[in-house]
């Protein structure tokens, strides 16, 4: 029987055993959405009593601007979920572990591709493609034209409609960044993404906030991960997801082990663990529609069919690596974040 206090801060919950004996901990940083995070931790507290688990829930960007502020006394053991690009920053770092589950054979290519990329410091839990999602009343009743291509999201008509996630916060925003630098070249990107703010009202820090907005009519269109758009349509919302017609990128969702973690071992049982596919099987419920890495899992009949869209060829290895994604979101910072900041 445990005992629980919520934090102050979102998400964190503080466990004691009632006999007053210490339980083993794990403190995690989750990044993926809220929902899942916590029935993740639910789920593995109800199957493993003898630890409690303190989650925290941040966007991909802050959770690796977090790990490395610790890096010399690491307050979190693991790092579940968010965009791949700042998993491989914090590897090429240092600042996570190598370990090689015993579930990786039973991984599908992408997520095993992951590990070797990041000498095994991390994994592929998840991975889906990026697009957006448009409020289609919102279009109809402003006699809106259904953007279907990356071009576009410039029209004119589009002003103060879009929202997109700050890259340096979020894993999405930071994926949408690297994807338009890949499709285009560096130089037609930032011009792209100038343009772009001209249409964007808000830069949110999480990376799904802009198609929830959009699916309560605070925007018309949200630059998410399609699988992010789908569920706010399986919710009930008149959201209708797109892909783009130049071609996208795509995320691969990682985990991570911290490298001097205060409970390495206690961390390894929860990655074991959440690579199962019974444990992969869960995130469809809470509204997680991303391809699961496990290939025995069974990914959702609302999951983007990833076969169906047109994929770049994204350079894992070149834009997670610490001196492009720097140098991307400095560019970001002084281009577009700037100028949006002082409009
Ligand atoms: C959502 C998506 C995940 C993604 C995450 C990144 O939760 O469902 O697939 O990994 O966003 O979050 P961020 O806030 O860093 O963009």
């Amino acid at each position: 029987m445990k005992i629980r206090i919520a934090a102050a801060t979102a998400g964190a919950v503080l466990a004691l055993p009632a006999s007053g004996a210490l339980a083993a901990e794990l403190n995690l940083i989750c990044s993926a959405d809220v929902v899942i995070c916590e029935k993740l931790v639910a789920e593995f507290e109800a199957s493993h009593s003898d630890i409690s688990v303190n989650m925290v829930r941040m966007s991909s960007g802050e959770a690796y601007a977090k790990v490395r502020a610790e890096a010399r006394n690491p307050q979190t053991d693991l790092w579940w979920g968010g965009t791949g690009d700042p998993h491989l920053q914090a590897a090429a770092d240092g600042l996570t572990a190598e370990y090689q589950s015993p579930l990786l054979p039973d991984l599908q290519d992408w997520a095993v591709e992951q590990a070797e990329t990041s000498g095994y410091r991390t994994v592929g839990v998840y991975s889906g493609a990026l697009g957006w999602g448009y409020n289609t009343e919102i279009f109809e009743k402003k006699g809106l034209k259904e953007p279907t291509c990356w071009a576009d999201l410039l029209d004119p008509s589009l002003k103060g409609e879009i929202q997109i996630a700050d890259p340096n916060s979020s894993g999405t925003a930071y994926t949408a960044l690297a994807t338009l630098v890949q499709l285009m070249g560096e130089e037609e990107a930032f011009t792209y993404l100038k343009s772009l703010n001209a249409n964007v009202s808000q830069y949110t820090k999480s990376g799904s906030a802009p198609v929830k907005a959009a699916a309560r009519g605070e925007a018309g269109l949200g630059i998410v991960f399609m699988h992010d758009a789908v569920s706010q349509s399986v919710e009930g919302f008149p959201i209708k997801t797109v892909a783009p017609c130049e071609g996208t990128g795509y995320e691969v969702g990682s985990m991570s082990l911290i490298e001097g973690a205060q409970n390495p071992d206690e961390a390894k049982v929860f990655y074991d663990w959440v690579l199962t596919p019974e444990v992969q099987n869960l995130m469809p419920a809470a509204g997680s529609f991303q391809l699961p890495s496990n290939k025995a899992a069974v990914a959702s009949e609302h999951a983007p069919d990833l076969s169906q869209i047109k994929l770049i060829d994204y350079d894992f290895a070149e834009y997670g690596s610490s001196e492009r994604r720097q140098a991307l979101l400095s560019r970001w910072d002084s281009d577009v974040g700037g100028r949006a900041a002082a409009e």
